[in-house]
């Protein structure tokens, strides 16, 4: 088991797990995937993945350079005990045995977990742990006094790291309780209970469209019908919240629940930012999952402050890309996936599998264009191709 731990700089004292089979971006965007609050990194700076059992390196084109030991590079293997300088901050890799560090990262989610099952929150009596996701733990839990089941999202402590993120949390998850659709997963209230931030949210009987895909295994499908149906759901809502001036900006295939009537219900939306309040900075993720790094458009990449609603289009588009194909538009390690989307290069999806109509993977394609005026302009535009698509299938 290796981590780094940064030696020198903002984040002085943490801790990050770097895991064989998943590659580990650092830098400060203020979106997702990053870790470090240091200014002086670039958004996206350097990664760390495995190669062949040995760990590796590389820079990402940062604008002031990753050095090993003192050394610039841009890729280069690492060993136990080196140093790695990125902007103001001095991190050390460290490789020690797996039993204790896994010991040592267990502890979190275990004491989230653990301690919380049956226990009242205020109004509310957790039953029941329904996942886990990137930045904290999601409860089935009974609200007492309105009589009835309900989603609770607990942060991990170490996500939000002071009171002015935790202010900008609250702030953006009360703007999501303003909303009001039927394809969007509704939010009733947020709260603090010990150190922990929370969310409390419409409990969406189900599953999300990464468990079905996970369900249908290794290039397993969902049909053409299926993923129009999803998607036109997903656009109603998308077109709701962006005449409001919302933009989901996380939505991915863990973030589309579906319920047992077939209802989808987009999740998450508690992450967006209002775009007339562009103070509402969003939290730091705790760990960069390569997953979700195709849903997010280059200029959400590159700048988040360069969103706005054509960036849903795209990852609405990369939603569907996975669902009709059965796997992501890119893949690989980070580098990669920067890489390739910056080239706007991805298979067609009809060649990835030739059983998906003709005109359905021109609207991904055209809703997956690198540059934001090619695509969809509106969500409203893409649900009328669809719509079209639909009517000349006899769907
Ligand atoms: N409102 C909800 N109702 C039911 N299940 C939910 C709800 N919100 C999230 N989940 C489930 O909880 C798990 C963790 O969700 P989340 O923390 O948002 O992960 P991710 O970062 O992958 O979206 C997922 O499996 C998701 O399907
Ligand atoms: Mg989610």
């Amino acid at each position: 088991m290796a981590y780094l731990r940064v030696l020198s700089g903002p984040d002085e004292g943490k801790k990050i797990p770097v895991e064989p089979d998943k590659s580990l971006c650092l830098g400060r965007a203020d979106v997702d995937y990053i870790k470090l609050q240091d200014p002086l990194l670039s958004k996206v700076h350097c990664e760390f993945a495995a190669r062949k059992g040995a760990f590796f390196v590389s820079d990402l084109a940062s604008s002031n350079g990753t050095y090993l030991n003192d050394r610039k590079i841009s890729t280069c293997p690492i060993k136990s005990g080196d140093r790695i300088r990125i902007g103001g901050s001095i991190v050390e890799f460290v490789e020690e045995h797996a039993a204790a560090v896994q010991e040592e990262l267990l502890v979190l989610d275990r004491e989230v977990a653990d301690t919380l099952i049956s226990r009242s929150i205020g109004d509310y009596q957790v039953q029941a742990k329904i996942g886990r996701g990137e930045v904290g733990t999601v409860y089935r839990a009974f609200q007492s006094s309105k009589n009835r089941l309900v989603a609770m999202k607990v942060f991990f402590p170490d996500v939000m790291h002071d009171e002015a993120s935790m202010q900008r949390f609250l702030r953006g998850a009360q703007t999501a309780s303003r909303l009001r659709h039927p394809n969007i997963v509704k939010v009733f209230a947020t709260g603090r209970y010990q150190d922990l931030l929370y969310v409390v949210m419409e409990l969406v009987d189900g599953g999300s469209v990464a468990q079905m895909m996970e369900e249908r295994g290794i290039s397993g499908t969902i049909d053409a019908r299926k993923t129009m149906d999803v998607a036109k759901q997903a656009l109603r809502a998308l077109s709701y919240a962006h005449a409001q001036k919302i933009v989901h900006r996380n939505l991915k295939p863990s973030n589309i629940l579906i319920d047992r009537k077939g209802v989808a219900r987009l999740a998450d939306l508690w992450l967006s930012k209002s775009l007339d309040s562009p103070d509402i900075n969003l939290i730091t993720r705790t760990g960069m999952h390569l997953g979700s790094l195709s849903y997010i458009p280059l200029e959400q990449m590159v700048d988040a402050k360069m969103v706005d609603q054509r960036s849903d289009v795209y990852s609405l588009g990369a939603t569907m890309y996975t669902m009709l194909t059965g796997r992501p538009p890119y893949s690989g390690p980070a580098a990669e996936i920067l890489r390739a989307a910056r080239a706007g290069e991805f298979a067609d999806p009809k060649k990835v599998n030739m059983s998906v109509p003709e005109d359905l993977g021109g609207i991904v394609v055209k809703a997956m264009q690198k540059m934001p005026e090619r695509r969809y302009q509106t969500a409203a535009e893409m649900l009328a191709d669809i719509e079209k698509v639909e009517k000349a299938l006899g769907l």
